[in-house]
């Protein structure tokens, strides 16, 4: 499905630069670049090795054929491909030759490579301006690195979902910004609350300056595996245009939600969706309704192919990205020439439809996997004192626990959650089953209330993930984790 653009232009947000960013002007040599490429230009300008010395000839690869009949995890029949040194060899029109993925030179990409991410941008999601542009990254959390290098100067402040990916807070607090937790519940971010913060900034966080961006992550929340519902977002996004900040949306696991979930006794067997129903099964980005040009959307590959391939890509308005550009120039310089290469070999013989078939054959498997992890939940944890919000995205799950049912959490643990937690997850580690503590995950609130985005009290969160393990293993870990917390709450 192609959607026509309507003839509207991003604003400018120069005013939301850091001084870095600001200050930062392209690099004059890279501008000749452009004339890398141009047959007519004897090209001395830049210092370049030669590519007839890369000590690679050819690059060869097999891989899964869509459209992967017999799923994704042992699809019997492959595709094989070899990538060619030089232009004039390709055997595929739309390789990208190993002595040019190799150079110097293409910081925003490989061009064959973008216009596939585009025109699988452009499937997914409309994006209601015109000049809305791509740029690769090495991976989302470069990405997160990069926006705040772009956005924020020291003291700055950010929000966060009052629990988040762990790295993406220690990036922003190693920068020396403040970040401020948002309340969320099982549907994500509330945004009734998130106005009231925002309203009242001034009494609530008087030392501390309105924040710049929002982070999120939308879809199967890391750690706690919830989903923002797509009915706050425009409120979200009208929150942002209020409070003139930036959304960066990071959505490592946007393909990988699922259907709801359902006990096995009520489960049907259900056939592969197809790609309109699969389409149409996804949750909105907060890029459909950026009229302003005011959202940074994070993509990877990560959980779609591999976290190795350290490759991704940010979506977001072409004068932002310029931004993002001029800092990667002098700081990763491009993303891995062998990720390019190769991802966009597959992907293109794949095609858009193929890869949309891998894609389908992903949520399968997840599915298999999220059901398999919460059946034997049902079966194996003290539902008295546990709740499980059952995830419809991403990898994750987080258990919920009643600490106040522990008959020791108003004593030794002097009614002090954070203590009952580390004794668990001590005791769950001597017991062979390692889950990660909620705490872990928690975005500190520097001005702490009883109206504070994390203030759950007296529940105690682990984190799990279905991604990992054998349906054995998850058996077997979460048993230990049931029988660990039965044995500590003295349960039967
Ligand atoms: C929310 C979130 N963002 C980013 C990442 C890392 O992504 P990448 O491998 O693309 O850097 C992760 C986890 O691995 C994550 O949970």
């Amino acid at each position: 499905m192609t959607v026509d653009h309507p003839a509207i232009k991003a604003k400018e947000f120069s005013h939301l630069f850091s001084d870095e960013a600001l200050k930062r002007k392209p690099s004059p040599i890279k501008t000749t670049m452009a004339y890398f490429q141009d047959p007519s230009v004897v090209f001395l300008g830049a210092g370049m090795p030669p590519g007839e010395l890369f000590p690679l000839k050819t690059l060869s690869m097999e891989v899964p054929k869509p459209p992967f009949k017999n799923g994704i995890a042992d699809s019997e029949e492959t595709m094989k491909a070899t990538i060619m040194r030089n232009q004039d060899e390709l055997l595929f029109a739309s390789d990208v030759p190993i002595a040019r993925a190799l150079q110097y030179g293409n910081s925003r990409g490989q061009k064959e490579l973008l216009e596939f991410l585009k025109e699988h941008t452009r499937r997914f999601h409309r994006i209601p301006y015109e000049d809305w542009d791509i740029i690769t990254t090495t991976g989302s959390t470069q990405g997160w690195d990069a926006s705040l290098r772009i956005f924020c100067n020291k003291g700055d402040t950010v929000l966060l979902e009052g629990y988040t990916y762990s790295s993406s807070v220690e990036a922003a607090d190693a920068q020396g910004l403040n970040c401020i937790p948002m309340p969320m519940d099982d549907n994500g971010i509330m945004p009734a609350k998130l106005e009231d913060m925002l309203e009242n900034w001034g009494s609530r966080y008087p030392q501390i300056p309105m924040p710049k961006l929002l982070y999120t992550i939308p879809t199967g929340q890391n750690p706690t595996g919830c989903t923002l519902s797509d009915d706050r977002k425009p409120y979200i996004y009208h929150l942002a245009q209020k409070y003139d900040m930036i959304i960066i949306e990071d959505e490592p696991y946007y393909f990988l939600q699922m259907d709801k979930y359902t006990p096995p006794e009520q489960r049907s067997t259900t056939s592969p969706m197809n790609h309109h129903q699969f389409m149409n099964s996804l949750c909105r980005s907060f890029l459909e309704l950026d009229v302003d040009g005011r959202v940074v959307r994070l993509d990877s590959v990560s959980k779609t192919f591999a976290p190795g391939c350290r490759f991704g890509w940010l979506v977001g308005s072409k004068h932002l990205l310029d931004n993002y550009w001029n800092l990667h120039e002098v700081s990763i310089q491009s993303t891995c020439g062998f990720a390019q290469t190769i991802l966009n070999g597959l992907l293109n013989r794949w095609g858009q439809d193929g890869y949309i078939d891998w894609l389908i054959g992903l949520r399968h498997q997840y599915t298999l996997k999220r059901n398999c992890c919460l059946d034997i939940c049902r079966q194996y944890l003290p539902w008295e004192i546990c709740t499980l919000p059952a995830p419809v995205a991403g990898m994750f799950f987080m258990i919920l626990i009643d600490a106040t049912k522990h008959p020791e959490f108003h004593t030794t643990f002097e009614s002090n959650c954070d203590l009952l937690e580390q004794h668990l997850y001590n005791k769950c580690v001597s017991a062979g089953v390692l889950v990660a503590c909620g705490s872990w995950f928690r975005v500190p609130d520097p001005v702490p209330s009883p109206k504070s985005a994390t203030a759950k009290s007296n529940i105690v969160t682990f984190r799990g993930t279905y991604a990992a393990v054998c349906p054995e293993k998850m058996k077997l870990g979460i048993q230990k984790f049931g029988d660990t917390l039965r044995r500590e709450f003295n349960l039967s």
